[in-house]
């Protein structure tokens, strides 16, 4: 991304290569469905603005025959762009503290209005609408990670006590408005993904029990058509568990080093040991609870997290999977998938060191693994300057 938020040729370039290198479909993550749906400052936006960018990038996608999706959301109640200062504060499901936000004066989260939830809604389905006009092969919409419609869903973050809030279908309230808005919005030739926690990792969050029960609401149809054409599988929240998702190392010295704000460098100095959790790295790490949503549902699943070998993609299949999503295996070699299929690899070298993480808040996303570590046949340069954010 450009500082601007605006997608940049290394972006457009990056994506191009994986689908060059035999992907079937390439995410491009994340886009703010308006500028108070943004994390910080720079992310970038759905709008008319970015359209002209990430039409190119659509088509240098198609070029290569593959397809490309773009993930949307909101960021709620968890941000640091000082857009929020003017509007009074970051909205939520409930009042709550912004811990991510803290040191930039955005420490209290504002309960949303049904006004403001309607609004949301609307700008979710405008910024579907724009992508699938561009050429968006797929939209997926964030319900998980701990952004706006992910809060909605954790009875953790989200203690409303009208017909947002309360047991599960009053909390499914919101994402089902979002998703059948986007369904009314978008071409019927446009797939509709969306991303989803098995479980939060934060104490009193969602858990798998009701996540199955979403996945189940997302069977139901709209106007003929089913609400969610695959669900992706993930957890944690980046807020509280962010390496719940990211399994393996938690690079908190780059982490120090990459942070900008004084006051949160020290705080990340000081504490981050004691409130950034590390979770050990197994390969297909969500496999054990995504196998109980693939016995409860027939809708097709995306297996994520720890793919990294060609065995594992089999293994995923064998276990009822319809597809599986690479995050970091890729980033480290985004002809990963052609390797595999010429038969030039079947293992990744990814050690999930997780430097592509802190690397995000550097100059963009890049692996730096040194070329040494690079297993034989990688025609990737050592180290690559990407941004995938
Ligand atoms: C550098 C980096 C950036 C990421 N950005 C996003 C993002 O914008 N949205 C999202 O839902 N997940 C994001 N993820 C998480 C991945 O989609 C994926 O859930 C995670 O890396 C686990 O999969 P893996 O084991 O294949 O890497 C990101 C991961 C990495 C490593």
């Amino acid at each position: 991304m450009t500082p601007q938020g605006h997608p940049s040729d290394s972006l457009i370039a990056f994506h191009r290569q994986l689908a060059q290198g035999e992907i079937g479909l390439t995410t491009v993550a994340y886009a703010a469905v308006a500028p108070h749906g943004r994390t910080f400052a720079e992310q970038m936006v759905m709008s008319h603005q970015t359209a002209g960018s990430l039409e190119r990038l659509c088509e240098a996608v198609h070029q290569e025959g593959a397809k490309v999706s773009l993930q949307i959301g909101h960021c709620g109640g968890f941000t640091k762009d000082p857009i929020h200062r003017e509007s009074g504060g970051p909205l939520g499901p409930s009042l709550g503290l912004n811990r991510y936000g803290l040191f930039n004066g955005l420490g209290k989260i504002r309960e949303m209005t049904e006004r403001d939830i309607e609004h949301t809604v609307q700008q979710f389905a405008h910024a579907a609408a724009l992508a699938s006009s561009i050429g968006f092969d797929a939209i997926e919409v964030h319900l998980g990670h701990g952004y706006l419609l992910s809060q909605f869903l954790s009875p953790a973050l989200n203690r409303r006590t009208d017909s947002y809030g309360g047991n599960l279908s009053n909390r499914l309230r919101f994402p089902l408005r979002v998703l059948r808005e986007i369904r009314k919005s978008i071409s019927p030739k446009t797939a509709l993904l969306v991303k989803m926690n098995l479980r939060d990792e934060i104490k009193g969050g969602l858990e798998l029990e009701e996540a199955i029960q979403i996945v189940q609401a997302l069977e139901g149809s709209h106007e003929g058509a089913p609400l969610a054409d695959a669900v992706i599988l993930s957890g944690g929240l980046v807020s509280h568990s962010p390496f719940y998702l990211f399994r393996g190392k938690r690079p908190l010295q780059s982490m120090v080093a990459v942070e900008k704000d004084r006051r949160q460098k020290w705080a990340l100095r000081l504490f981050g040991r004691l409130v950034i959790k590390e979770y050990p790295f197994q390969p297909l790490y969500f496999l054990p609870l995504a196998e109980q949503v693939r016995r409860a549902t027939r809708l097709p699943l995306v297996l994520l997290g720890g793919v990294l070998d060609k065995a594992h993609i089999f293994q995923a299949m064998a276990a009822g999977f319809d597809f599986v999503a690479i995050g970091r295996a890729l980033i480290e070699n985004p002809s990963l998938v052609r390797d595999y299929q010429q038969g030039h690899k079947s293992r990744s070298p990814c050690n999930h060191c997780n430097e592509c993480v802190a690397e995000m808040d550097r100059e963009g996303v890049r692996c730096v693994l040194p070329h040494h570590l690079k297993a034989e046949g990688t025609q990737a340069p050592a180290r690559r300057a990407l941004d995938l954010q």
